[in-house]
């Protein structure tokens, strides 16, 4: 039994792997089809002279050539097969979904609970992450159904006050990392929901009236098409989010919800170019202004990092020795990054991320760095108590060339 025992944290890590492999493959599959019929439906060449048809396009791809028709109604005879795009959408929410559980959930205590921001249970922080991802779904949706929906604008400015509204309250009440990807956790359920919800079985009434000879419901038709558009500018900042939980100078960051926020609008205004691109309108100010914002974020965050290096470098007359470094990545670190880890709860190192040995040291410096000096995001919560002058003792080291022969031999 004990044998068992200790060999789930290594099936753990295992699930996690095939899980995220699975969830980036139908997420491509789900992206890659709706980018496809988005540029599809743009290219046809509507100028064509048959009577049932709307538009053509001809396309070269993996050794064939391919004639697409769009017809104007539904088809005169129904084919035995009609292919509809769905499972790419549920198996990608399903398999996200099982990714909140094993990294998230399974470690509520260190991954979503921050005791210095908010000393909730695990059980209460695995209930408000799923009251969070069911109400969203419920809050866009009766947006969508009420007046607001008649303004695009409106809608928008309203929709992503909210969104930023929501992704502040989440950095107050979790953990940097997990309040990020609850956000994207969040878009990406209304956009699966969408799929759900609202476009499938739209496109179902469309392919029943047709069969049975009836006009469809037009008004179905018209949301069909609106939920389509949101996900289509909610997908770019989305796999923004998903990708952001490797790099801390973005969640790991004082005003992380505000970065969310300016790279979310980025992220939307590159999809706008392309879609208006799509239409034959050429707004080319567009990429420049998100090149612009994006620059002033990169410098935004990075320039205060300079300025301690430069800082520390003048300032500090007193070299630090390694055994002093060796030492607070031995009690604050080392506690869970090990190969027997010593902290209650974990039974592997996490990622594999070990530190035991001076090289062990020494060959992460620089994700050391990130992780708790450029960003506070470890040890996950402060768990283990390190304080800030432990962590500009380290800093200092780095700046002053990160030496071990100070050493005591
Ligand atoms: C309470 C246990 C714990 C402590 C203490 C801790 N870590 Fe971690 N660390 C984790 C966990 C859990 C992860 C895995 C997070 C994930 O799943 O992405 C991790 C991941 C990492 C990673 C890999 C990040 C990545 O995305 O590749 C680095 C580097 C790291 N920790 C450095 C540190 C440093 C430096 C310290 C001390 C200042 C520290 N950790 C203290 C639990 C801990």
């Amino acid at each position: 039994m004990d044998f068992f025992i200790s060999l789930t944290p290594y099936i753990i890590d295992w699930l996690d792997l095939i899980t995220r492999w699975i969830h980036i493959i139908v997420g491509i599959a789900w992206i890659g089809t709706s980018f496809y019929f988005n540029w599809l439906d743009s290219r046809l060449d509507r100028n064509i002279k048959k009577d049932d048809v709307e538009g053509e396009l001809w396309s070269v791809h993996s050794g064939g050539f391919y004639n697409i028709n769009k017809l104007k109604g539904p088809p005169k005879e129904f084919p035995k097969e009609l292919h509809w795009f769905k499972w790419e959408a549920y198996a990608t929410w399903i398999s996200g979904f099982v990714l909140l559980i094993i990294v998230y959930y399974f470690n509520a205590e260190s991954l979503m609970i921050d005791k210095n921001i908010n000393n909730i249970s695990p059980f209460l922080a695995i209930f408000i992450s799923i009251f969070f991802l069911i109400s969203s779904w419920f809050l866009y949706d009766f947006l969508c159904k009420s007046k607001l929906i008649d303004n695009s604008f409106l809608f928008t400015i309203i929709c992503f006050v909210i969104t930023v509204i929501i992704a502040f309250a989440l950095t107050n009440i979790y953990g940097a990392r997990a309040a990020y990807i609850h956000v994207g956790a969040g878009l990406g359920t209304i956009m699966a929901a969408n799929v759900f919800r609202v476009i499938i079985p739209s496109q179902k009434e469309m392919v029943n009236a047709a069969i049975n000879n009836k006009q469809p419901d037009l008004k179905k038709g018209i949301s069909a098409k609106q939920r389509s558009i949101h996900n289509n500018y909610i997908t770019l900042p989305v796999l923004f989010i998903m990708i952001s939980s490797h790099y801390p100078f973005t969640y790991g960051h004082k005003y992380n919800w505000a970065i969310l926020a300016i790279i979310s609008i980025i992220g939307a205004l590159v999809r706008h170019y392309f879609n208006l691109r799509n239409k034959r309108q050429h707004k080319k100010w567009i990429l420049p202004i998100a090149a612009l914002g994006m620059i002033s974020v990169m410098l935004y965050t990075s320039i205060p990092k300079v300025i301690t290096k430069n800082y520390n470098e003048t300032n500090s007359f007193e070299e630090v020795s390694f055994s002093e470094i060796e030492n607070i990545i031995k009690y604050r670190c080392g506690v869970c990054h090990a190969y027997n880890p010593t902290f209650e709860g974990f039974d592997a190192a996490p990622l594999g991320v070990v530190f035991e040995t001076k090289e062990d040291i020494i060959n992460n410096i620089d994700q050391i760095k990130s992780q708790s000096i450029d960003s506070d995001v470890m040890p996950p919560g402060n768990l283990t108590g390190m304080t800030e002058n432990e962590r500009k003792q380290i800093s200092i080291w780095i700046d002053q060339g990160s030496k071990i022969n100070n050493l005591p031999e």
